[in-house]
């Protein structure tokens, strides 16, 4: 068990894009059914597309010893008419790591970046029907289910649904 004051939480830079990449790819490839992208779409990429996607999408990681285990970004619309909106993304924690909080307080630093920002009002994710582990934490923390997106994408010859969650900030007053 970690203790909860070993993991440091900040937001990434061009200078962790190694590390970014390393966790990213294991990410991608251990839990294909959770991400959009697919693994085979970014390991040959190089290290300047892991740094670009840094500063696309502001990015927190979790760090235990000083080694990063756990990610998570906000996106933020960059059309003007989508600029009260932005999407919980690239969620992820290390499988030897998981069911001690580390998520919760990503999240919650997320939500605190979110809440800084004056145009965000909305906050939208995805998460694929049957996580239940990710599904409560979002619900948790105040998103509310608008719907499903059925056959939402495709592995192989495997389909699957993704439930859309959103948290009003305007509402919400946690
Ligand atoms: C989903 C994921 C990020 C959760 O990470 P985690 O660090 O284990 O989550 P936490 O320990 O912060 O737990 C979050 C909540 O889920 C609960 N939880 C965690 N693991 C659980 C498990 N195996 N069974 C039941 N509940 C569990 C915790 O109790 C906590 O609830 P609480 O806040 O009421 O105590 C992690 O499982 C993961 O990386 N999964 C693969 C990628 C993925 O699914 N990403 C999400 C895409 S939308």
């Amino acid at each position: 068990m970690v203790q909860a004051q070993t993991v440091h939480i900040r937001l990434l830079t061009r200078d962790d894009a190694a590390a970014y990449q390393a966790v990213r790819l294991r990410a991608l490839q251990e839990s294909p059914d959770a991400f959009t992208v697919s693994y085979s779409e970014e390991v040959d990429q190089p290290l300047t597309h892991f740094a670009a996607m840094l500063e696309i999408a502001p990015t927190f990681g979790a760090f235990v010893g000083g080694k990063l285990v756990g990610l998570i970004g906000v996106s933020i619309g960059r059309w003007l008419k989508l600029r009260h909106r932005a999407t919980i993304i690239r969620v992820y924690v290390a499988p030897e790591l998981r069911g001690q909080g580390i998520a919760r307080r990503l999240l919650d630093a997320a939500l605190a970046y979110a809440r800084q920002q004056p145009q965000i009002e909305i906050l939208d994710l995805e998460v694929t029907v049957g996580n239940e582990v990710a599904r409560r934490m979002y619900a948790e923390a105040g998103f509310v289910s608008y719907g499903v997106n059925r056959r939402a994408f495709k592995i192989d010859d495997q389909y699957y649904d993704v439930e859309m969650m959103a948290l009003d900030l305007k509402r919400d007053s946690r």
